[in-house]
């Protein structure tokens, strides 16, 4: 890939691997990657661990995986508008906030996607829930399309792209251009563990998506997995293999 635009893709997968090794340091500022958020809050890097050891259950793997999801609802909502409402407390009148009447709709990308689906349902309950189904072809590693259901109205709405697992972002790519098909228009793409080359392969395709990761890990390896990563995220959830 390096020889077709001089460097340039290489270039960008390294600048995103050093953005987690330098943003602790002073000079990381000016290194910072537009659209990529990490998720550092103590909490999710504590579960995040837990979920990446081998010897984690399937039902803990269940729950952790929710939990994270949950917990990133409040760096992935963070921006969403409000306005004021009078509201009468049993002392006085006052002016409070209540979200911007803005519609949400969460889609999870089958099938691991939907291990994230009841975490973020527990804080965003009105959300609509539409379904991508996708899976990685293991010899070419490009997705196959095999499912797609989503809100009538899909274009009005705040859409979170739902898929643990970010590894060449060939999944990730084709899910957001499904949707955007289908009318789908402010599109974030939610993830648990994302590998450099998946964050620039959904950069490049869709300058436009904001991706959120709990974590930044380093490459992939030569089947495709994420190093360190945490294994098939769909077997250990589903406990299939
Ligand atoms: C996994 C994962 C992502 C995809 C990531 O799904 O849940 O959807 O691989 O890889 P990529 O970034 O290289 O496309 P998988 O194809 O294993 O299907 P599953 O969720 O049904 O297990
Ligand atoms: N899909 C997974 O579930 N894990 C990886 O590491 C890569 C793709």
């Amino acid at each position: 890939e390096t020889n077709f635009d001089g460097g340039r893709h290489s270039r960008r997968v390294e600048k995103i691997r050093n953005y987690e090794k330098c943003k602790r340091t002073e000079y990381c500022t000016n290194k910072k990657v537009e659209r990529l958020n990490i998720v550092e809050h103590p909490l999710v890097k504590h579960k995040v661990s837990i979920i990446r050891d081998k010897n984690t259950t399937v039902k803990e793997f269940r729950e952790l995986v929710q939990e994270i999801a949950g917990l990133m609802v409040y760096e992935i909502t963070r921006n969403l508008p409000l306005e004021e409402v009078k509201v009468e407390t049993p002392i006085t009148e006052t002016v409070a906030y209540s979200l911007a009447g803005k519609k949400m709709a969460i889609v999870p990308i089958l099938r691991a996607g939907l291990g994230m689906v009841d975490g973020i349902l527990q804080l965003i309950p009105n959300a609509k829930v539409g379904h991508v189904g996708l899976y990685r072809d293991p010899e070419t590693l490009e997705p196959v399309e095999y499912y797609c259901k989503l809100p009538g109205d899909i274009g009005e709405r705040d859409i979170f792209i739902l898929d643990p697992m970010l590894a060449t972002g060939g999944s990730a790519a084709a899910a957001i251009e499904l949707v955007k098909r289908k009318g789908g228009k402010k599109i974030t793409l939610v993830c648990l563990i994302a590998a450099p080359e998946g964050v620039e392969k959904v950069h490049s395709q869709h300058p436009d998506v904001d991706i959120y990761t709990a974590a930044l890990d380093d490459h992939l390896n030569d089947h495709g997995y994420i190093v360190p990563g945490l294994g098939d995220a769909g077997d250990r959830l589903f406990g299939t293999r």
